[in-house]
């Protein structure tokens, strides 16, 4: 993919905008570190940086407990320079821009209003890359854009699953969100196999058949795998040359309920496959069970990175490509 790359624009004494992913919880950084390189490379060429993003889903009004303004702070001694919130400095973060229903339904005319704060575009949100909104695909086509580093490697990364990967393939989805469920007919095209936790399996039926699809079985409250289900995933995963960990097999937070998760990461973890893990509460699970440093590559993105493996592009990364 010839994404064109922040290194091949001149941005000396220019504008930058930086749509970044700002999407974090309380004492959750990850998010914000992907962010450094891009952000310091600019002020070493003496750009002036917007930082713009959203938090949650305020949808479209002004919601004082989603304002991004303590992330003015956090990302000042991240990159080790002052970041002002909605006045103009060097480095300025605006305000979350779900504040306006604008962003959500792509307006032309809020994309042009974000557009007059800046010369060249920057795409360093690859977790929000499938949303097709104002900041993400209405920005590219109103100014000069290009990919951020953290979004190249993200994709240099993630093109490993389906460009020569180690095989056989797999790929483990799990969690809540039922939108994962319409990937699966497209993700089992791409890859050898994929198995099912979380409550998937509630929406697809244990006993759906499909030769390359292994729905895993709950127990009876349907917070967790069965331990049978733990025993299959693990066997798979022993054979496995290339795993994706999309979400999290049980409610982990629960003392009760969180065996499935901890052995299925454990497993994949200590596989010396080509291994990837992306998305909130997985990257939560990694961080408590101190594996970060046993996978490849950690992706910030949870339903973008799904998104991107299933279909092999994302609504911003086309935008990005005109
Ligand atoms: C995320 O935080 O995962 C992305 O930014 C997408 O957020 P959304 O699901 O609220 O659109």
């Amino acid at each position: 993919m010839n994404l064109p790359s922040l290194s091949s624009v001149n941005v000396f004494g220019k504008k930058v905008i930086v749509r970044a992913d700002l999407d974090i919880s309380e004492g959750d950084n990850f998010r914000l570190k992907s962010l450094i390189e891009t952000v310091r490379y600019l002020t070493e060429k003496q750009a002036r940086i917007v930082i713009i993003g959203h938090k949650g889903r305020p949808g479209g009004v002004v919601d004082e407990s989603l304002s991004l303004k303590p992330l003015a702070t956090e990302i000042c001694d991240l990159i080790g320079f002052p970041v002002s919130f909605e006045s103009e400095s060097q480095i300025t973060l605006r305000e979350n821009l779900r504040f306006n229903p604008g962003e959500e339904s792509n307006s032309d005319e809020f994309a042009r209003q974000l557009a007059g704060s800046g010369d060249i575009y920057v795409n360093e949100a690859f977790a929000n890359s499938h949303r097709a909104h104002a900041s993400m695909v209405g920005l590219p086509k109103l100014l000069h854009h290009a990919a951020g580093f953290h979004l190249l490697k993200e994709i240099e990364n993630l093109s490993r699953v389906f460009e020569n990967p180690e095989k056989p393939v797999f790929v483990i989805v799990s969690g809540i969100k039922k939108d994962k469920i319409e990937m699966i007919g497209a993700i089992k095209t791409r890859v050898d196999k994929v198995l099912v936790a979380g409550r998937l399996p509630e929406y697809l039926g244990e006993d759906y058949l499909d030769e390359k699809v292994i729905v895993g079985k709950l127990n009876p409250d349907k917070e967790d795998i069965t331990i049978q289900t733990i025993e299959l995933f693990e066997k798979e995963i022993a054979a496995a040359g290339t795993i994706v960990l999309a979400g999290v097999p049980g409610k982990y937070e629960d003392e009760g309920h969180k065996l499935g998760t901890e052995r299925i990461f454990k497993a994949v973890s200590e596989s010396s496959a080509f291994k990837i893990v992306g998305g909130g509460d997985s990257l939560a699970v990694v961080s408590t069970l101190g594996l970060s440093e046993k996978f490849d590559w950690i992706s910030v993105g949870g339903g973008a990175m799904f998104e991107f493996l299933a279909k092999g592009t994302l609504p911003a990364i086309e935008a990005l490509l005109q």
